[in-house]
C-alpha cells in the first residue's frame, strides 16, 4: 500500500494499485466486479477457530505472519504468499493447524501442496521464516522439522 498527498488530501492505494475508498484500508474506491484477484503462488490457511485460537493465546497470528511475509518481500510478485484465516478444519487435536495450498494452476509447487501442519502455535519467528523461504524457493518441506497432521488411509471407513 502507498500513500500520496494530493491537494493536501491523502490518497491511499491498495496492493492491487487501486485507489482506496475513504475510511477503508484496502477497499477500492471504484468497484470492478471483473477485476481478477491478486496472483499468489502459495496460500497458508491458518485455522482461526476457537481451539486453535486458544493455542495462540488470543494473538493475531495472521497479522503477524503477514508482516513477516512483507519483511521477506513475499507479499507480492511471482512468489507471493498469502495468509488466510479459516474456520475449524476438524483437526483440533493437532492444534494449532495450518494448511498449505500451492497454486498449481500457475506456478505453485506440487510437492508442498495440501500439507497440513500441526502445532504451528509453537513456531517462533525464525521457524516461520524458514517455512516461507522454503515455500518460496520451491523446496520440499522437511517433514522431520515441519510436523504434519496424520491422515487415515482412504479405505479405513469402507462399508463392505
Ligand atoms: S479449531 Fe482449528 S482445527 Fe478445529
Amino acid at each position: 500500500m502507498r500513500n500520496i498527498m494530493e491537494n493536501k488530501k491523502e490518497v491511499l492505494y491498495n496492493t492491487m494499485g487501486s485507489v482506496v475508498a475513504e475510511g477503508f484500508t484496502c477497499k477500492p474506491k471504484q468497484f470492478d466486479a471483473n477485476k481478477p484477484i491478486m496472483h499468489f503462488k502459495t496460500q497458508l490457511f491458518l485455522c482461526d477457530d476457537e481451539r486453535c485460537s486458544k493455542a495462540h493465546k488470543g494473538k493475531d497470528v495472521a497479522a503477524t505472519l503477514r508482516e513477516v511475509i512483507k519483511e521477506l518481500n513475499l507479499s507480492k510478485g511471482e512468489e507471493r504468499i498469502k495468509v488466510v484465516r479459516t474456520g475449524c478444519f476438524g483437526a483440533c487435536r493437532f492444534r494449532s493447524v495450518a494448511n498449505i495450498y500451492e497454486n498449481t494452476q500457475r506456478n505453485g509447487y506440487l510437492e508442498n501442496n495440501a500439507i497440513w501442519l500441526k502445532n504451528v502455535h509453537r513456531y517462533d519467528k525464525e521457524k516461520w521464516i524458514k517455512l516461507f523461504k522454503t515455500l518460496s524457493n520451491n523446496e520440499k518441506l522437511d517433514m522431520s522439522e515441519f510436523k504434519i497432521v496424520p491422515m487415515s488411509e482412504m479405505d479405513t471407513y469402507k462399508n463392505d
